[in-house]
């Protein structure tokens, strides 16, 4: 059961990662196309590295330690190597200020239209554990949003004491 609560969240991880509005930095020397492709990139890459600690977890479980070792490996790669060029060639990491913002907006996202959505969806469908699930996780999301927003207003604040 355990195993099917993970594998459902590393599926509306995907959902969110799908589903964000693209980072507010970007690398604006590079053609659109390129943007784009390195974008689902590293939906693509992150997934991965998600679903397959998910998977070496399940093969430590049940006692095949090659194959848990053999998935970290591979995930390690997925997000230190693969992930980490496409977002240096995307641009995706901006000043503390700017991350912030730009988390802010996915977090507002989740918060306000995404998890709402998602929630109502499943509940008119019958889905009530999802639908209850999805109405928790929005709360966390706001959570985040708001830790968020004190961070930012307190880096604004120091920075504004610096000049
Ligand atoms: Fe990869
Ligand atoms: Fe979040």
């Amino acid at each position: 059961m355990k195993t099917n609560i993970s594998l459902a969240a590393l599926i509306l991880t995907a959902g969110v990662l799908s589903m964000q509005p693209a980072p507010a930095q970007s690398n604006a020397s590079l053609h659109e196309q390129t943007k784009q492709n390195l974008s689902t990139a590293m939906h693509g890459e992150a997934f991965a590295y998600a679903k397959y600690m998910a998977y070496a977890e399940q093969a430590r479980k049940s006692g095949d330690t090659a194959l848990a070792n053999l998935l970290e490996k591979t995930a390690k790669t997925e997000r230190l190597e693969h992930f980490a060029e496409e977002a240096r060639l995307a641009g995706l990491v901006g000043s503390n200020a700017a991350n912030l913002k730009d988390a802010i907006k996915g977090e507002s996202y989740e918060t306000e239209t995404m998890y709402r959505e998602f929630a109502e969806q499943a509940e008119q469908a019958g889905d009530h554990a999802a639908a209850q699930r999805f109405e928790e996780i929005r709360k966390d999301e706001a959570k985040h949003r708001d830790a968020f927003t004190a961070a930012l207003n307190k880096l604004e604040k120091k920075n504004q004491g610096d000049q």
